[in-house]
């Protein structure tokens, strides 16, 4: 129990959104306001350093698209914040997927002008999936963006979430003059570039001040809005929040800094701290004496001399110590880290200690895959940490045969990182490759080409989904997995899969064998 106090202090999370929406510049806000940087365009300035040096590979230099997945920590009101950034990119979903298994809440941006976007759409499934708190950040009200309550319409028909806004915004675009916060009962007056915020606490807003801040127009109309919200919505129930079912919304513009501070206080006031998490044997509770954490990214090649890898871990109980010798619960070995570090974006700096919550970035010479724990002795593994069905395949044909070995050892390592989910034909050796994006194979081919020297061949196969099926009656399963054999194969850990051709041949699938069980998510453990 003696770590209550740093576990207290914590709050982890991560910013997701479409491309384009905000993601960038609101973290920069973020790390601003928390003094963990001095000047806006840091965080930019870091995205072009990570390009130029690069690092990961030519692809990602070429394409202008962030690969990488880092942790930004910062202070603010003696909280201890760790932000996990994901990539933009939908080819690397599967990437932000894992990174959502390693927070306790999210923050959801979406752009006032084009609304709720597809990769959001994909992401608030994963995130609806584990139940994890969302709050809503509507970005470039500073744009002329769709009406104001026409977007929390959208968000919450096209979204699995139910909205409770924050804050009413005073117009959109050229005309947009800012917010009234329902439940601080102020109005915080919008001027673009401006340093500080101009507040007028107004808990009355039938009185004239609110007409000369913006108008009668405008004053009469937020009047009749706040009468409208304050009936449909009354106040925030915090646990509606912490239990995924309601999603508090504020409006802002992040670039102009506007609506952030208000969101982040009420991000403090109310976002988790570390939660207590299910494992195979186990509930596992943060303050624990006994360290516990699991492995949720592994990056590879942030030095492409030496094939090294960071894995990164979340802590989930106790407290981490470098040099301490801990369980590698799969491999049934002790391990210990002596240059285990913390993350400040590229910058790293060598940690003694970690607790619930932290990511620790551990170097790895190929002994950790997703979903790996590490404990203090105890044997089990954290649940929730799903692999998802792909949608592109392709098969693997190896241009060099004496480069077979390698090729192997290639595909199993990068399959480890979580770079790609491996499948083998059944009854057969043709290796399948599946990814969410295209990106991915380019990926793949260029990795296995310049760290492994393998060279390869990939050729589309004509299939839209891997369902991972199961059937409590065994014989059923061999029936039909001997019966469509050209559709079935092995992921990396043995499961069975379907391969589906496109939704009508699945939905016959399904309607034809109503004893087998197709799932399109896989948990790493059960
Ligand atoms: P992302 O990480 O989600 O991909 O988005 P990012 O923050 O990079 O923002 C995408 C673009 O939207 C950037 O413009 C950024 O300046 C702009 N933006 C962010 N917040 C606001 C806002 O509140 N209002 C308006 N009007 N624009 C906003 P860019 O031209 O793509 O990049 P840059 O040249 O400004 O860096």
């Amino acid at each position: 129990m003696k770590y209550i106090p740093e576990i207290q202090r914590r709050k982890t999370f991560a910013i997701i959104s479409h491309p384009d929406a905000g993601k960038t510049t609101l973290t920069e806000k973020f790390l601003l306001f928390g003094g963990a940087i001095q000047t806006a365009g840091a965080v930019k300035s870091n995205k072009i350093k990570k390009h130029a040096t690069s690092d990961f590979m030519e692809i990602e230099r070429q394409r202008g698209i962030s690969v990488a997945t880092s942790v930004m920590t910062f202070e603010y009101r003696d909280h201890l914040i760790n932000l996990l950034d994901t990539p933009g990119h939908k080819d690397f979903a599967e990437d932000t997927f894992r990174t959502l298994t390693a927070v306790d809440s999210v923050v959801l941006v979406v752009d006032s002008v084009n609304g709720v976007e597809e990769q959001t759409r994909r992401l608030m499934e994963v995130i609806a999936m584990r139940k994890t708190p969302v709050i809503v950040y509507i970005n470039k009200m500073d744009r002329d963006g769709k009406n104001r309550f026409d977007l929390l319409e959208e968000i919450e028909k096209e979204l699995p979430i139910r909205l409770h806004p924050m804050t009413v915004p005073i117009n959109s675009g050229k005309d947009f003059k800012g917010v009234y916060d329902l439940s601080k009962k102020r109005l915080v007056l919008f001027s673009p570039g401006s340093k500080a915020e101009d507040v007028l606490e107004i808990s009355d807003l039938h009185t004239d001040a609110l007409d000369r801040a913006i108008g009668e127009k405008d004053a009469a109309v937020l009047r009749e809005d706040v009468e409208l919200l304050e009936g449909v919505y009354g106040q925030l129930n915090v646990n509606d929040y912490l239990s995924g079912d309601i999603a508090p919304v504020f409006y802002g513009s992040a670039i102009n800094n506007f609506g952030v501070k208000e969101m982040l206080d009420t991000f403090i006031d109310i976002a988790p701290t570390p939660r207590p998490r299910e494992t195979t044997s186990r509930l596992v509770k943060p303050e624990e004496e006994k360290f516990s954490g699991f492995i949720f990214k592994i990056h590879a090649n942030l030095d492409p001399k030496h094939r090294d890898r960071i894995a990164f871990l979340r802590v989930c109980s106790g407290k981490f110590s470098r040099n301490k010798y801990y369980r590698h619960v799969r491999l049934e070995k002790d391990v210990r880290f002596t240059n285990p570090y913390s993350f400040m974006a590229r910058q790293k700096d060598v940690i003694e200690e970690a607790y619930p919550g932290d990511v620790v970035g551990l170097f790895d010479t190929g002994n950790f895959k997703i979903g790996d724990t590490l404990t203090e002795g105890e044997s089990f593994y954290f649940t929730g940490i799903p692999s998802f069905s792909p949608e592109i395949f392709k098969e693997v044909s190896n241009k060099d045969p004496m480069k077979t070995k390698q090729l192997e050892k290639g595909l199993n390592q990068l399959t480890d990182e979580g770079v790609a989910q491996l499948f083998t034909q059944f009854g057969g050796n043709k290796k399948i490759i599946g990814c969410v994006g295209e990106l991915q194979f380019e990926v793949i081919q260029y990795r296995l080409l310049q760290e492994y020297g393998a060279s390869v061949q990939m050729n589309a196969l004509p299939f839209y989904k891997a369902c991972w099926i199961t059937s409590k009656d065994p014989k059923k399963l061999l029936d039909f997995t001997r019966f469509k054999q050209a559709n079935i194969a092995e992921d990396k850990d043995g499961h069975l899969v379907y391969l589906a051709q496109s939704e009508w041949f699945l939905q016959t699938e399904r309607t034809n064998n109503p004893d087998i069980e197709f799932h399109f998510t896989s948990e790493i453990h059960k």
